[in-house]
């Protein structure tokens, strides 16, 4: 019987045979598309080709392509893991015809691929058409007339728009369908004229495996259909329901798809794994890993909002569904793993991204993992609180302080208290949580902050926009429009006021996007304001401050501007090696890494980005040679305005969400390509050298990188070789290669020396002076007392080791000073053990030193901090031997 993956293999070779076109699957995250989460068809990557808009080589394509429907209003994450079919990522089998083949074709070979190629039962499929009702579109006989050259007109059923019309969204290519359904029920499908039967209506009976869809419209935002350029086909079939119905299983968990994660996950949770919880969390583990290991493959990463939320979610869920069948530790990236192990074949971009996924669901699990653990002691104590009197409704005021306080999710708190028979309102915790923190801003807001901001508010009003002329020039000729002298509005400033300016234009670029604001000078006749930081408080208006000399300066007055060009070339420096720095991450750690923050000043760079453990010293070193590499390649910067589409088609990283629409502007060095209002050099030659300072976390799953370039980066590495240098002289090496050799040397000979200070102590304590003059003769017992000098209890043990051998049989105790604090120690020889147990006879004495002891039979110790006692304990050691052996 054909596996899944076999299956998959002959549904390429079936229509490569029929002249198609075998085209890859395209990433989940669809490109050029806002109208999309999630690739969730095949034929998302063809959509301009149907309409037109885009020409490809081919008029006809085969593809598998991997699909995620989750997240959107019809996809219920509850639900998988639950039922047989539900996934959030499956793929789809499709086969395509631009403009080429239409109904006939189609037709035929959905059916000679499943009954032929894959040989499932003909006399078990039934189909549906469309029978012209909720959309403005002809009833499909001709497709009827057609599916009865295979089967009889009783398993040909017609169903209205809802299941025979089919559009990829609101807007975009569509058109009636007609589907293959597999019957599963234990007799033959009913006959025709059995009204309101059929595949429509009894999901548990039929399985949908196949949608055959002609496409010939395209619906428009206002809601009016066109025809296409020309009919075409789109045809799409989930794999995982046609390998459980070749494979005769009753659930796609069951078929080689989904088997090898679901038995991964039940090894991890083996004999832990309660009984009552059945297959379900392992199928919901196994789902979520195959869907987390292609989304991270395809660049999302688990964090909050769209797309990158919806992941955190699956995630999660699975992370807390382990968590239920005992997986207490990380486990999660383990079945991931053997998502790339089972799918690379077909999916390189899994074997390549592997490190990548490890990376991000382990950080993820670790992270989620402490969340859980802090704020799930809270939801249960507030769920225990709730007053079930007052209804079953959990109250979202608490669910939003967990939110606050602990940073448990809302939609976890929902989920847990619905196991506790309750109910949250998400949207009213939502709303909780906005009002608590609004209250929270209000407060820092007020008073003469406010005040500030609100003249700001006025003055862009007035003013509007400065126009920005510093991406081609440090100087400019500009007129005052504003002066603002503590706080107020003025229309003249005095000489020597702390004054802020707003210019008509300025060279000067205002802070923003990290990059700090310019300093320089503006001058009018006599008069000088020497600008010591430039702002941007609201929207693009430039706000210079600085202190006014020489003069009166007045609203009108005409003024020259000059941006102070050597930090200006410094910060470019800066700015520019941003960039790189950022491309070079990506490269060498994973697209995983996206910027969290930047800091941009004439000194230094700071980079944060979202990455989940150290960079080791060899990413270092690699990161560091890319931007090295980059730099000698001198390539030019290449500065662009574009639409959001263009910047997007050509990969450009860069905050997409926040401007979508707008014109964006592009910064390139090779192939480094930006979304970036900032200034930059004009070679990445101009950087010099990028060297990086530290590199540390500053918060979970983010992580700083401090750099210098230019004479910074060299200032930098002259002072790690004085560093080094001085080392060298104060380690009397001859060379620099010479001092670790030196270092090791001088470890080597400290640890020898403390050896020989512990065996000294040692024979200090057991031999030496004493001699046998210190055994006497208790009871027939040899007993050996003795006040030594050991530096810790380990070294007093092995003492008495050493003097219990020498004496054969009898007691040896032992006292000693160490760190202030008085020490005893018995030893009994075997023989004795019964007659004066060890543990007995220390109890005797440790209350000399203020102490209590205690032990086993042939072995006691105790300590106090009376030192001054340690005597006494000793000499009463012969009487306590006595009265015990007595
Ligand atoms: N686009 C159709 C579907 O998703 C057929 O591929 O069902």
């Amino acid at each position: 019987m054909a596996s899944a993956h076999d299956i998959r293999k002959r549904f390429v070779e079936f229509f490569t045979a029929r002249g198609h076109t075998h085209v890859p699957s395209s990433s989940l995250v669809p490109r050029n598309d806002p109208t999309l989460l999630f690739v969730n068809a095949g034929m998302n990557q063809f959509k301009d080709v149907f309409t037109g808009r885009e020409q490809r080589p081919y008029t006809r394509a085969v593809t598998v392509q991997r699909c995620v429907r989750a997240g959107g209003k019809h996809n219920d994450l509850d639900n998988v893991g639950f039922t047989p079919r539900h996934h959030t990522l499956f793929e789809m089998l499709g086969n395509f015809s631009f403009g080429d083949y239409f109904k006939a074709d189609a037709i035929r070979w959905g059916w000679e691929f499943l009954t032929g190629e894959v040989g499932l039962p003909a006399d078990r499929l039934v189909v549906t058409v469309f029978d012209g009702t909720g959309e403005a579109a002809d009833a499909d006989d001709e497709a009827a007339e057609m599916w009865r050259e295979f089967l009889p007109a009783s398993r040909i059923y017609r169903c209205s728009a809802k299941d025979n019309f089919w559009a990829m969204g609101d807007t975009g290519p569509c058109g009636p369908c007609s589907e293959i359904h597999l019957f599963k029920g234990d007799v033959a499908p009913p006959d025709a004229g059995i009204a309101g039967r059929g595949p429509a209506f009894e999901d548990n009976a039929y399985v949908e495996l196949w949608n055959l869809v002609f496409m010939q419209y395209e619906k428009h935002p206002d809601g009016t259909m066109s025809k296409l350029p020309k009919p075409s086909i789109d045809t799409g079939s989930g794999l995982e329901r046609v390998a459980a119905a070749v494979e005769k299983v009753g659930s796609n968990y069951e078929t080689d798809l989904l088997i090898p994660m679901v038995e991964c996950a039940r090894a991890l949770a083996g004999s832990r794994r309660p009984l009552d919880r059945g297959e379900a969390p392992l199928r919901v583990i196994a789902d979520h890993a195959r869907a987390t290991a292609f989304l991270v493959a395809d660049g999302v990463f688990p964090d909050k909002g769209g797309r990158n939320y919806v992941l955190r979610r699956i995630m999660r869920r699975a992370i807390r569904h382990g968590t239920e069948i005992g997986l207490d530790r990380p486990f999660f990236h383990e079945v991931c793993a053997k998502v790339v192990e089972n799918f690379s074949d077909v999916y390189p971009e899994l074997a390549e991204r592997a490190a990548t996924i490890d990376e991000v669901v382990r950080g993820e699990e670790e992270s989620f993992r402490r969340t859980l653990d802090r704020g799930l002691r809270r939801v249960q104590v507030a769920v225990g609180e709730h007053d079930r009197a007052a209804g079953t409704a959990f109250s979202p005021a608490v669910a939003a302080d967990l939110y606050d306080t602990y940073g448990f999710p809302l939609d976890l708190t929902a989920v847990i208290v619905a196991e506790h028979g309750l109910s949250l309102d998400e949207a009213a915790a939502e709303k909780a949580l906005k009002e608590r923190q609004a209250a929270g801003e209000g407060n820092t807001n007020l008073g003469e902050e406010r005040a500030v901001a609100d003249l700001y508010f006025a003055l862009h009003g007035e003013l509007g926009d400065t126009t920005f002329v510093g991406y081609d020039s440090t100087e400019a000729d500009a007129v005052v429009r504003a002066l603002v002298v503590d706080g107020r509005a003025v229309d003249e400033a005095p000489d020597g006021a702390e004054v802020e300016l707003v210019l008509d234009r300025t060279p000067m670029y205002g802070e923003s996007g990290g990059q700090v604001g310019d300093t320089g000078t503006i001058t009018a006749a006599g008069v000088t304001v020497e600008v010591t930081d430039t702002h941007k408080p609201r929207g693009a208006m430039h706000v210079h401050r600085g202190r006014l000399s020489g003069g009166t300066l007045r609203k009108g007055d005409a003024v020259h501007v000059a941006v102070d060009t050597a930090r200006r070339d410094a910060i470019r420096r800066n700015h520019s090696a941003t960039h790189l720095l950022h491309h070079a991450l990506r490269k060498h750690l994973g697209d995983h890494v996206l910027q969290k923050g930047s800091l941009v000043t004439p000194d230094r760079l700071r980079f944060d980005f979202s990455h989940n453990r150290p960079i080791t010293p060899e990413q270092r070193r690699e990161i560091e040679a890319t931007v090295a590499q980059m730099v000698l390649a001198n390539a030019a910067a290449d500065v662009r305005q574009q639409s959001m589409d263009e910047a997007k088609a050509r990969r450009a990283i860069g905050l997409f969400e926040a401007k979508y629409g707008e014109t964006v502007r592009v910064v390139q060095f090779g192939a480094s390509i930006e979304l970036c209002g900032g200034t930059h050099v004009g070679r990445t030659g101009d950087i010099g050298l990028l060297a990086i300072v530290s590199e540390a976390s500053i918060a979970q799953g983010v992580r700083r990188i401090e750099a210098v370039t230019g004479m910074g980066a060299l200032a930098h590495l002259q002072g790690l070789v004085e560093l080094v240098d001085g080392t060298r002289t104060q380690l009397h090496a001859h060379t620099v290669e010479d001092v670790p050799v030196k270092i090791e040397r001088l470890q080597h000979d400290l640890k020898a020396q403390q050896r020989e200070v512990a065996r000294l102590q040692q024979e200090l304590a057991t031999g030496g002076g004493g001699g046998a003059s210190d055994i006497t003769e208790v009871a027939g017992i040899k007993v050996q007392v003795r006040r030594v000098a050991s530096p810790d209890a380990k070294a007093l043990r092995a003492a008495a080791d050493a003097l219990r051998d020498k004496l054969g049989s009898g007691i040896v105790v032992l006292g000693a000073e160490a760190d202030g604090k008085a020490m005893l120690l018995v030893a009994v020889t075997k023989d004795l053990e019964a007659r004066v147990p060890a543990g007995k006879l220390i109890a005797v004495l440790a209350p000399h030193v203020d102490g209590k002891g205690g032990g086993r039979p042939e072995l006691a110790q105790a300590g106090g901090p009376n030192v001054a006692g340690l005597d006494a304990a000793l000499a009463a050691a012969t009487g306590a031997i006595a009265s015990l052996a007595g």
